[in-house]
Formats: structure tokens, C-alpha cells, sequence
């Protein structure tokens, strides 16, 4: 038996040899369609000799300096690229190695940030109900998902959870969105005003929510009225794009369609690729200068941050998303995925919802779609969908506890930004056949 503590040491995993463009190989010659990116990690596929090539090139010539003694080079570049290409505000970037990290670098310094103005007391974080941020104690206490938060929970903070933006379940028959956006961030002020005012340090949200939820994006307007309604009381309003971010939903970050700008966006997946592990969060100018002029530094760091190889792969993929215009490719792309799946699932009848944006999509399962009952959970779909697809030789991510942390499954879709019009039928094709498989149905593909 292995000796790797694998995710689920019972679990036979395929051995992946080898990546070519949208599919992994395995030992014994399996081709599988990553229609998923793994988590939406691989928006290049699996082979990008540029980016490679890039990572190479820097082993040759420095690997890693710590960042208490160096700055190094790759990084700098990194850092002029994101911040060129960010709003106004957005003017620094601190680089970490996950998601997660990411996200604990956010929470801290945003707490840091109300220390060097004057604001000690301010000590509450709130995020949303049904949100993923990572499974460090600190991602997993704002963390939105009861089912992951559980065994934990004596060892995670107190924070408060407000409502999703999630209209398929929670918008009233008839609510438009706008007054279904008002409803959210009245809720929010709500919770404000019930911690204090001047107590709050941040607000987390998904831009698109994405694991736990499954690819929802916000209602028009939603972040309009929520950026009001931090600026307010003070508040921050970081923004968790590590899934959604770095093209996934077709911009670069996955607020600008929403006309709003973060204090603080956390970016992960699409950053490295998955060529090399890397993180960041960009920050506002002015959490910056609070910084400079108060203590002079954030009391916070990893070995591993800024590590040279890791910015410089991750420079070849901001070069190839600009220089290759993939941005655009994703939009056209995900238009099409869009098309194909209301053509392949519209008539499925446990498939209740379709939603997405760009290259992130997901199907939401349900039992009955005139009720949108979930399924039981007993049954595990997501978990059976999850093998009947890989049998099939396609990669999705389905997760449980989509309504409530508990009940209800979703299907996630992230393939490559360099995915083929054919390789998206392919992709529908052994996902209806993975459905019917798992809901004994016959497939009927239009
Ligand atoms: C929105 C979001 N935030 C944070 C994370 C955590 O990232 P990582 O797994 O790299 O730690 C994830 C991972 O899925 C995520 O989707």
C-alpha cells in the first residue's frame, strides 16, 4: 500500500504521467478531459512550454532567496504586471503559495491595517453563508459551509456569516434583482450595525462564488450597494477571487464587471496555473500607507512567499494570457459552453440550475426541479458523479451541501482558456453520459 497519506487513503487514484494541452495521461494510457481544471487551477492545460520554460529558466538561475534577506526579480516583474493591470487603488501585491495563505495574509492585514490607524477595537469579520476561503483555521473559521466547518469548529474564531448571493434558492418568485441586491446589503448593514459600527474590520465575499455554491454570480448591482455600505461604517470589503479570479469569468479580475474595487483581492489558481504553487493579495494604496506610516511593517510571512520559480511561471501566464488575448478566447469560449449545456441539460430532470460566467459554470442537481428539492444526501451524488466521470475520462468538480452545508449537489466546470470548441462537446457528452449513469437515465444529447 502507498505510503502517501492520500485525501482518502481508501480511495485507488490514477497515476497521472503526463499533461497534454486540456487532458492528463495516466500510467496505463488514459486520456482524461480536464474539464475542471482540477478546482479550477489549470486555465492553460497541462503542457505551456512557454511557461514551463520560463520556470526553467529561472531554476538555472535562482531558485529561491528569502524574502527576509532578497527581492528577486521574477517577483518584481510579477508584481508590476498585476498592479498594471489593476484598478487605481490596487497598488501593492504580497505573494504567498496557496489559497488559503492568501487568505490568511488578507484577514491579518486588514486587522493589521485598523491597528496603524488608530481602530484597536475593531475585531469582526463577516462573510457569507455557503462561501469557501481555504482550510487553514482562519480561511475555514470565515468559511461559510457546515459540513466542512464542523469538525473544527472549536478551533476556529468567531465570525459572522450573512446571506449568499444566490438567486436560484433565495431570490422571492418575482424579485428583481435589484431589489433582491438591496435585500442582501441591507442584511449586511444589518449585521454591522448589530456588531457596531466601528467594530467591524472586513466583509468577504466570492466575486462568483465557486466551490461550495458552485459558480453563482452575483446579481446586478449586489456589490455596488455592498461597497456602499462598507464605505460607510469603514469597513473593508476584501474580495476572494482565487477561484474566480485571473480570467476564469472572463476579465482579469472578476470584479470588474461589477463596478466596484476591493481593498484587498485575493488571487491563487489561475495564477500559477498550476505550473507552481503561488498566491497573492493585492492591496489598496491606502492599506498600504497605513502600514508605512504606522508600524512600518506587516507582522506576518511564510519561507516560501516570493519564491522566484513560482513568479516567474506565473509571469509566463499573465505574458500568455495578454500576449495570446485568452481573455477574449475565455469569453467566446464560455459563451459557447453556455449554449452547449442549456442545449445538453435544459430538459435534464435533475439538473435545476445551469449558471456561470466565462469558463466557470456549474449544474446544480436536484430531486425534483419543479420543487428544487435537493437530492438526499445519503445518496452522495456528487461523489458518484465524480467516478462516473473519470470512468467516462472526463475531470469535473461536483461537491455536496450546496443549499445549506448539508443537502444539495453541484457539478463545477473550469476547463482550460486553451480548450477546442470540439473538446467542449466532448466535455458535454461524458458529462450527460456521467449524469445518466448516476441517475440511471438515457441519454439524449441534442
Ligand atoms: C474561493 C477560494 N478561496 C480559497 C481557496 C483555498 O485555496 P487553496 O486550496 O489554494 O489553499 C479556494 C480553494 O478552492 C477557493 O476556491
Amino acid at each position: 500500500m502507498s505510503k502517501v497519506f492520500h485525501r482518502m487513503p481508501g480511495h485507488a487514484y490514477p497515476v497521472a504521467v503526463r499533461g497534454e494541452g486540456a487532458y492528463l495521461i495516466d500510467r496505463e494510457g488514459r486520456r482524461y478531459l480536464d474539464a475542471s481544471g482540477g478546482a479550477a487551477v489549470s486555465c492553460l492545460g497541462h503542457s505551456d512550454r512557454a511557461v514551463t520554460a520560463a520556470i526553467e529558466r529561472q531554476l538555472g538561475l535562482l531558485p529561491f532567496a528569502h524574502t527576509s534577506f532578497f527581492t528577486n526579480e521574477p517577483m518584481e516583474a510579477l508584481a508590476e504586471a498585476l498592479v498594471a493591470r489593476a484598478p487605481g487603488p490596487l497598488a501593492k501585491v504580497y505573494f504567498v503559495s496557496g489559497g488559503s495563505e492568501a487568505m490568511e495574509a488578507a484577514l491579518k492585514l486588514a486587522r493589521q491595517y485598523f491597528l496603524e490607524i488608530g481602530q484597536p477595537q475593531r475585531r469582526h469579520i463577516i462573510a457569507r453563508r455557503q462561501s469557501y476561503h481555504g482550510n487553514t483555521l482562519g480561511a475555514l473559521a470565515i468559511g461559510g459551509h457546515a459540513g466542512r466547518r464542523k469538525p473544527f469548529e472549536p478551533l476556529l474564531f468567531a465570525a459572522s456569516h450573512v446571506s449568499p448571493c444566490y438567486p436560484y434558492r433565495e431570490r422571492a418568485a418575482g424579485e428583481s434583482d435589484e431589489h433582491y441586491g438591496a435585500r442582501l446589503a441591507a442584511e449586511l448593514e444589518a449585521e454591522i450595525q448589530r456588531l457596531g459600527g466601528d467594530q467591524v474590520i472586513a466583509f468577504v465575499a466570492e466575486t462568483v462564488a465557486g466551490a461550495t455554491l458552485g459558480a453563482v454570480p452575483p446579481v446586478a448591482g449586489y456589490f455596488r450597494r455592498v461597497r456602499e455600505i462598507c464605505d460607510r461604517y469603514g469597513v473593508l470589503l476584501i474580495l476572494d477571487e482565487v477561484m474566480c479570479g485571473m480570467g476564469r469569468c472572463g476579465t482579469l479580475w472578476a470584479f470588474e464587471p461589477e463596478g466596484v474595487v476591493p481593498d484587498l483581492v485575493a488571487v491563487a489558481k489561475g495564477l500559477g496555473a498550476g505550473y507552481q504553487p503561488i498566491g497573492a493579495v493585492l492591496a489598496a494604496q491606502h492599506v498600504f500607507d497605513a502600514v508605512m506610516r504606522g508600524s512600518g511593517s506587516f507582522q506576518h510571512g511564510h519561507t516560501y512567499l516570493g519564491h522566484a520559480a513560482a513568479c516567474a511561471g506565473a509571469l509566463a501566464v499573465q505574458r500568455r494570457l495578454h500576449e495570446d488575448r485568452l481573455l477574449a478566447r475565455v469569453s467566446a469560449l464560455g459563451a459557447q459552453l453556455e449554449t452547449k449545456l442549456h442545449a445538453a441539460f435544459d430538459a435534464h430532470p435533475n439538473v435545476g440550475d445551469i449558471r456561470g460566467r466565462g469558463l466557470f459554470w456549474a449544474l446544480e442537481l436536484v430531486a425534483d426541479r419543479a420543487s428544487k428539492a435537493p437530492l438526499d444526501p445519503e445518496l452522495r451524488t456528487h461523489a458518484r458523479l465524480k467516478q462516473a466521470a473519470m470512468e467516462q475520462g472526463l475531470m469535473c468538480y461536483p461537491s455536496g451541501g450546496t443549499v445549506d452545508g448539508a443537502r444539495g449537489d453541484h457539478v463545477l466546470l473550469a476547463p482550460p482558456f486553451i480548450v477546442e470548441p470540439e473538446q467542449l462537446d466532448e466535455l458535454v457528452e461524458k458529462l450527460a453520459h456521467a449524469l445518466g449513469s448516476v441517475f440511471a437515465e438515457p441519454v439524449v444529447l441534442r
